[in-house]
C-alpha cells in the first residue's frame, strides 16, 4: 500500500459494514501499511447505547471488512486490537498473498450483504451452518450459543418484548431513533424507512421481534378477523444466535464486532440473511437478565436472527470515503 489512494477500495468495503442505526461512528488514519480504526464519538448514541458497546462493535465488522477486502486483493492483513483514546484497533498489511477462492466469495458478500428485517421463509437453516459459525467465531476469542430450546427461547422472547416496551416508552430513545431515520433514499446515513417493516413487528406469527423504528409514526390496524377455514400463517424458522465474550471491555467489543463481521459474510456467501435484535442487550437491566436467566458464561454481545429470505432486502447509503479518511503520511 504505497500511497493513500490504495486505501480508497479497502475502505469502501469497510465502510459498507453494519453500524447500529446506521450511524457509521469510525474514523481511520492511513499510512503506509497500516490502517487505524478510530471510533468518531461525535456520532454517538447516547440514549440507546450509552457506553460506546455496539457503536465499538461496529468498527470492530469495519476493521473485519477491511482484512477481508485486503486478502481479496491478494494482501495478507491482520488487527492488532487496542490503542489510546478513541483509537481502536489497527489494520496492517503484511505481506502478498494470492487469494483464494474463499476470499472473493467473502469479499463479493460485502456489497451483497444487507439487514433483512421481513419475516424470513419457513425453512431451517443448517445446523452445520451454526456449527461452522461457532468455530469461526472462536478463533477471534468469541462465543456464538444457538437460542434453541423452548426455555431458552421463551426467555429471550420475553425479555425482547420487555425491552422493546420499555424503548418505547422512554422519549429519549424515541427522539434519537428519529433523528436516524431517512426518508431520502439516498441519504449517506441512518435507516431509510424502506429498510424497516411497515407493519407493526409485534403482529408478527413470530417469537423474535425485530426493532420496531417506526414505533408511535403508524396508526393501530384493528387485528384482522380470523375465519376457521383460514390457512395458519407461515412462521418463519431463523436460528438465532447469542454472540458473546468472556470479557467485557472495548477489546472484547473489538472481537465481537470481528467475528460478527465475518459470520455476516460467511452466511450471506451462504444464501442466507440476518438482522440483529438488540433491544434485549442495549441497557444494562435487560442485558444482565439475559446473562442470568441463560445461565452464561460470559457478556451477551449481540442477538442475531438468521435465515432464508423470500424477498431482497432495501440498501442503505454510507458517507463518502473521504469523509472518513485522514492520511498520516
Ligand atoms: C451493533 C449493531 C446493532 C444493531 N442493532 C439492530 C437492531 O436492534 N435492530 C435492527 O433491526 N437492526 C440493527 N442493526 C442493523 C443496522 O440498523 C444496520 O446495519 C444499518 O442500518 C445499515 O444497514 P445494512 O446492515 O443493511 O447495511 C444493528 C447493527 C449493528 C452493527
Amino acid at each position: 500500500m504505497g500511497h493513500v489512494q490504495d486505501w480508497v477500495p479497502v475502505l469502501e468495503a469497510a465502510t459498507r459494514a453494519p453500524s447500529i442505526h446506521n450511524t457509521q461512528p469510525w474514523r481511520f488514519t492511513a499510512g503506509p501499511d497500516r490502517l487505524e480504526v478510530h471510533l468518531d464519538t461525535r456520532r454517538a448514541l447516547p440514549a440507546v447505547d450509552p457506553t460506546g458497546r455496539q457503536q465499538v462493535i461496529s468498527c470492530g465488522i469495519a476493521a473485519e471488512f477491511a482484512v477481508v477486502a485486503l486478502r481479496a486483493a491478494g494482501q495478507a492483513a491482520d488487527v492488532e486490537v487496542g490503542g489510546e483514546g478513541d483509537h481502536l484497533a489497527t489494520v496492517r498489511v503484511t505481506g502478498a498473498a494470492e487469494a483464494t477462492d474463499a476470499d472473493r466469495a467473502l469479499a463479493d458478500a460485502i456489497a451483497a450483504r444487507h439487514t433483512t428485517r421481513a419475516p424470513f421463509l419457513p425453512r431451517a437453516v443448517p445446523a452445520d451452518l451454526v456449527d461452522s459459525l461457532q468455530r469461526e467465531a472462536r478463533s477471534y476469542g468469541v462465543w456464538v450459543e444457538q437460542v434453541s430450546s423452548n426455555d431458552a427461547e421463551l426467555v429471550v422472547a420475553h425479555l425482547l418484548s420487555r425491552a422493546e416496551q420499555a424503548e418505547q416508552a422512554d422519549a429519549a430513545y424515541r427522539a434519537e431513533l428519529d433523528s436516524w431515520m431517512r426518508t431520502d433514499p439516498a441519504a449517506p446515513d441512518g435507516v431509510p424507512v424502506e429498510a424497516v417493516p411497515g407493519d407493526d413487528p409485534a403482529a408478527r406469527p413470530s417469537n423474535w421481534l425485530v426493532r420496531d423504528f417506526l414505533a408511535g409514526q403508524r396508526t393501530p390496524q384493528p387485528a384482522a378477523p380470523v375465519a376457521d377455514d383460514d390457512p395458519p400463517p407461515p412462521v418463519e424458522r431463523p436460528a438465532v444466535v447469542l454472540l458473546g465474550t468472556d470479557g467485557d471491555d472495548r477489546a472484547a467489543w473489538v472481537q465481537a464486532g470481528r467475528a460478527l463481521g465475518r459470520l455476516l459474510l460467511a452466511l450471506t456467501a451462504a444464501g442466507l440473511s440476518a438482522s440483529p435484535l438488540t433491544q434485549a442487550l442495549d441497557w444494562p437491566a435487560t442485558r444482565t437478565r439475559m446473562q442470568a436467566d441463560l445461565s452464561l458464561v460470559g457478556h451477551p454481545q449481540m442477538l442475531m436472527r438468521i435465515g432464508y429470505s423470500g424477498a431482497p432486502a432495501s440498501a442503505t447509503g454510507r458517507r463518502p470515503v473521504g469523509e472518513v479518511l485522514r492520511t498520516d503520511e
